[in-house]
């Protein structure tokens, strides 16, 4: 846990879920260069008087850990994310800044926005189809006096990242780069046509993406998630040897994605009780819209949206699925892949069964076989390997 410091004092902020050996802090320079604009006068002044109510006058979007959030929660921000691990962040930085949760409302990308912001906070997310698709979604409430300051590591801000601003919003100009960080800010044009954005995006499978008994057609992905407008090629390996099973067992999806895995498996085996689970909630939204397009018998299934197996009891499930995240901050995904896995163990029956796709270098085996003292590989390609851990 650190201090950050900002002109309406001092916010003790970590990321989630807490982890004392964690280096990584939970804010960055694009976060303190925002909070140091909106302490000058000029910025105050357009800032909801305290004590303010979450009425939607000043939204947050996409902030990373609650920096942004917890900094401004006198002015009753509200907050939309599409992280389930932000919003727990930004609800244990509350707690532990003696700020009453209600300061604040906590929406999700996916629900309906304030009906009118007065102003908009933008941390610039790693996905420009969830910014597009955000902007879209929150055009509606914009008005011609809107106060739009979006920020982002310089690495973060591209040229299509202020052309989506100007299609969408209005024109835009940058700051300078400080700490290689920069600002965006954007005049709303009422006169653009507020449209619906291009998400979801659905597509099919190609023809040769096998799986054992279970071929989802369409694949229904909300703007953010993992390979959105294409099947992953680790996931296609995966599709073409997931186990083939046909007793009643319950099943989870770890980090589900689009659920192209949780529906094959359904798919697959109609006895099979699929979860499906990830933080991101459009993935979790995606899951389900793919689920429901494709499997049409009465099998329950359940959607979490949730920390790992965090909302799953212990020793309850036959098998678990898993491709783990493997893109963003490195020390920060291996931590994700080893969580995942110990919490496998955790949820499955003695003899229950992890199956893991991986990129070979990644080393998964030998982190599987000193948690589970077995793991098995059942395929590999050149690039990928599919690997069994049973719980013993
Ligand atoms: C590599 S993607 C796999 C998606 C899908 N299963 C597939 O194969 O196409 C990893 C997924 O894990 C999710 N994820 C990352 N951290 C997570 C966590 N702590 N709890 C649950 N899901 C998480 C990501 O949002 C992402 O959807």
């Amino acid at each position: 846990m650190n201090r950050l410091s900002t002109a309406w004092g001092d916010v003790a902020l970590a990321r989630y879920p807490e982890d004392p050996r964690e280096t990584l802090r939970a804010w960055d320079a694009a976060d303190e260069y925002l909070l140091r604009r909106l302490a000058e006068d000029d910025m105050r002044a357009s800032l909801p008087s305290p004590p303010a109510a979450p009425t939607g006058s000043l939204v947050v979007l996409g902030d990373r850990w609650g920096a942004l959030t917890v900094s401004l929660a006198a002015y009753g921000p509200v907050q939309i994310t599409d992280s389930f691990l932000g919003q727990s962040a930004t609800r244990a930085a509350l707690a532990r800044n003696g700020v009453e949760e209600t300061a604040v409302r906590m929406l999700s990308a996916r629900d309906t926005p304030p009906a009118r912001i007065d102003v908009l906070l933008v941390r610039v997310p790693k996905s420009l189809a969830l910014l597009e698709d955000q902007l879209h979604r929150l055009a509606p409430a914009v008005h011609a006096d809107t106060v739009i300051i979006g920020t982002g590591m310089v690495t973060e801000i591209h040229t299509s990242t202020l052309k989506l601003f100007e299609r969408i919003i209005g024109p835009t100009r940058t700051s300078l780069a400080v700490r290689k960080a920069r600002l965006i800010f954007c005049t709303p044009d009422t006169s653009i046509p507020r449209t619906a954005g291009p998400w979801p995006l659905r597509y099919a499978l190609p023809d040769d993406a096998g799986t054992p008994g279970g071929r989802p057609g369409v694949i229904v992905n909300h703007a953010g998630i993992f390979c959105a407008d294409r099947l992953d090629i680790g996931t296609r390996f995966f599709l073409k040897n997931l186990p083939a099973r046909h007793d009643a067992e319950r099943v989870v999806d770890l980090g589900c994605g689009n659920g192209v895995i949780g529906t094959a498996v359904a798919l697959a085996n109609p006895r099979a009780e699929v979860t499906f689970v990830d933080e991101s909630f459009s993935a979790v939204a995606s899951a389900e819209a793919t689920y429901r397009e494709n499997v049409d018998s009465d099998a329950p299934a359940a959607f979490l949206i949730a920390d790992g197996v965090s909302g799953i009891a212990d020793g309850s499930v036959d098998l678990v699925l898993n491709n783990p995240p493997f893109h963003s901050h490195r020390a920060t995904t291996d931590t994700t892949a080893r969580r995942m896995f110990e919490g496998a163990r955790r949820v499955l029956r003695p003899g229950g069964e992890l199956w893991v796709v991986g990129n070979r270098h990644l080393g998964y085996h030998v982190r599987l076989r000193r948690l589970f003292g077995n793991c098995e590989v059942m395929a590999s390609d050149p690039k990928f390997v599919v690997l069994r851990a049973v719980r013993s």
